[in-house]
Formats: structure tokens, sequence, C-alpha cells
């Protein structure tokens, strides 16, 4: 597989990286502003090592640790910040609702920042996401409206809502907002491990990838900002290869369901200009890296998050120059399906 060469492949001069970031939908400005916004109410998610991987990798591996995020995965970040937003520019009237279309975790992370402020909350879900994040979104107290599963009908579902509900519309991966809230990751981390070469983001929407791209590239440029994501669903490697926005044919198929979704027009660009590589992973290499994390670390992350340490562990993964030592790879959720696994699913509910 050709690498990608991205424009981070030389270093920006100050004045080239201005004049690209005044075309993104955001800027650190907004990073450190949704920071402030959110630090509060989130936690300050630690950052775990295991000598083991760093054994069978060769590299010191950090690993953020967004599983242990309010709501089990880092999707708490953007929403809240969008809807802190949202209470701050109307001051004296709430909106009247808030609608997002999820495959989970963002509907999760919606319908909790909701609560938490008041406002009452739609989440457009296809019929085949996991029982459990359906399950999270209405003990959150939203309401779950189904749809199919391509993401023209997610969007077609939620438009219909926001003009039966008079709501606003909460886009998981391409509202500036959310974007800017999923930075703040960047910022912990480059607080947290001063000595970071790379980041390693599972990619779906792309508005983690983006969020942490515009925040590490401003702040630290020489650190690499990789993506990771499965090869049934490379639509970003796709469009990085082509130099154009390249959307998944149609709806995927993979274990790891957080990242069906394909970048969008907010995304794009900044993931063009600022992100260093893209790294896809088959089926068996992600299934293979989560059953290790959760052997090896104790760590219960959900196959999403273990896209990304796939991709470390994956052979083009080598092509990386070895003096990228210092590698923190974003567990980005641990929202797992427990009955998906067949011992699970077999096991009777003991008598009382
Ligand atoms: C656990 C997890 N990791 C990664 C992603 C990808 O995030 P994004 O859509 O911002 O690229 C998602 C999206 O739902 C997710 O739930």
């Amino acid at each position: 597989m050709p690498q990608l060469e991205a424009i981070t492949g030389s270093l920006l001069s100050e004045a080239r990286f201005q004049t690209m970031c005044a075309q993104y939908c955001i800027s650190l400005a907004d990073v450190e502003k949704a920071h402030v916004n959110i630090r509060d109410f989130i936690h300050l998610t630690p950052v775990l090592t295991s000598s083991i991987l760093n054994q069978v990798t060769g590299r010191n591996l950090f690993f953020k640790c967004e599983l242990f995020q309010k709501t089990g995965s880092f999707k708490i970040r953007g929403a809240l910040n969008a809807v802190r937003g949202l209470i701050s520019a109307t001051s004296e009237e709430k909106p009247k609702a808030v609608v997002t279309h999820s495959s989970g975790n963002h509907g999760q992370a919606l319908s909790y920042a909701a609560r938490l402020e008041g406002i009452p909350a739609y989440i457009v879900v296809p019929q085949t996401a996991p029982n459990c994040k359906k399950l999270a979104i209405q003990a959150y107290g939203a309401s779950i409206v189904y749809s199919g599963n391509s993401d023209e009908s997610r969007e077609n579902v939620a438009k219909r809502i926001v003009e039966e509900t008079e709501g606003t519309m909460v886009h998981p991966n391409q509202e500036p907002a959310v974007i800017a809230g999923q930075g703040t990751i960047a910022m912990e981390v480059l607080n947290q491990l001063p000595l970071v070469d790379a980041l390693v983001v599972p990619v779906g929407g792309g508005g983690m990838a983006a969020g942490i791209a515009i925040t590490v590239k401003a702040l630290r440029p020489n650190v690499k900002v990789y993506a990771a994501e499965p090869l049934n669903a490379d639509d970003c490697y796709q469009s990085k290869l082509r130099g154009e926005l390249t959307p998944n044919p149609q709806p995927p198929d993979t274990i790891a369901d957080g990242v069906k979704s394909s970048i969008g027009l907010n995304t794009w660009p900044i993931i063009r200009d600022l992100v260093d590589d893209v790294f896809t992973v088959t089926e068996d290499e992600i299934k293979y890296a989560t059953q290790l994390v959760w052997e090896r670390m104790k760590l219960l992350i959900e196959p999403t998050a273990g896209v990304g340490v796939a991709a470390v562990l994956s052979q083009h993964f080598q092509t990386v120059s070895a003096e990228v030592k210092n590698i923190c790879i974003v567990l980005s959720g641990g929202n797992v399906d427990l009955t998906s696994l067949a011992w699970m699913r077999q096991a009777e509910k003991p008598a009382p």
C-alpha cells in the first residue's frame, strides 16, 4: 500500500499555516474556548502504558483512556461544547430540542449533555446499532428515533425531526463546536506527554481527527497526527490518496461500528492538510488488537478504539520512521456490546 504524502510531510511556515487555517471551520482559539467551556464537566482521562505492547511494537506507546470518559467515550467533549454553546448564544431562551443521528456514542453524549442543561434530545439511530448503546441513550433521557443504515437515511430522518420539534441539529462530526470539543483531547495529551512524537486517532466522520490535528499542528507542528480506519470503511485513506473527498460508496461492513461514517465537508480540508498519514486495518487486525488490549491491559475498549491499536501493530506502520518513538493512541471509547460475545450471549441470569 503506498505511503500517503501529507502537506505536513515538510514543516509548514508559520505564515502558510495561518493562511491555511483561515479556510478551516475551526481554529486553535475555538478548541481553547471549548476546553474552558467543558473542562469542569468531564474527566481528565489518564494516559496508561503497557510494556508488553512496547515490546511488540518496538516503540513507547501511551494510551489516552477516553473509554473512562463520561458516557464511555470522547464524544461528550464535542456534544457538551455544542450544547453549552447553544445556551450561551441564546442566553434567555434555551433551544426547544437538540437532535442528532449517531451510531451510538455521540447519541449517548448528546443525550447526557442535553439532560445536564435541561433540554429534550432526539437521537436518530440505525436499527443495527448495538443494543447497549441504544439502552444508554434512553437511560440518559433522550428519545430514540430509528432510521435505515445509510448516511442519507439517517440525515433525512434527522432533518424531519428537527422540523417537527423546532430543534437544533448537532451533527456528530461536521458541527464546528463538536470538532473543537474533540480537539481538547490533544490539549490534554500535549500537557500529559510533553515528549510525544505522534498521536494515532481512529477516524469515522473525522471530528476527532480534525480537532486533534488543528490543535497539534498549531501548538506542536513537529508532532505527527495519524488517522486509523478499517479497510472496509477506508474513505479517509481514499480521499487522501485521490486528493478529493471520496465517501464510502455504501454502508461499510465493519466490527468498528463507531467509524462507519465518512469524513465530510468540514473535516476533509483539515484532514487533507494536517493529518500526516492514514493507516487501514483489516477486521482480523481490529479484533486481534482489541483482544490484546483486553487481555494485556485489562481495558474494556470497544472495537472502534482497537482500530488505532491495530494500526500501530500493522506492517504498514513499520514504515514510520524509528524517530517517531513516543506514540499516543487515543482509546476513544469503551461502550462494548457484551452480548455480542458468544459466551456472554449464552450466559443465563442466575436464579435469585
Ligand atoms: C469510539 C469511537 N471512536 C472513534 C470515533 C470516530 O470519531 P469521528 O466520527 O469524529 O471521526 C467514534 C465515532 O462515533 C467513536 O464512537
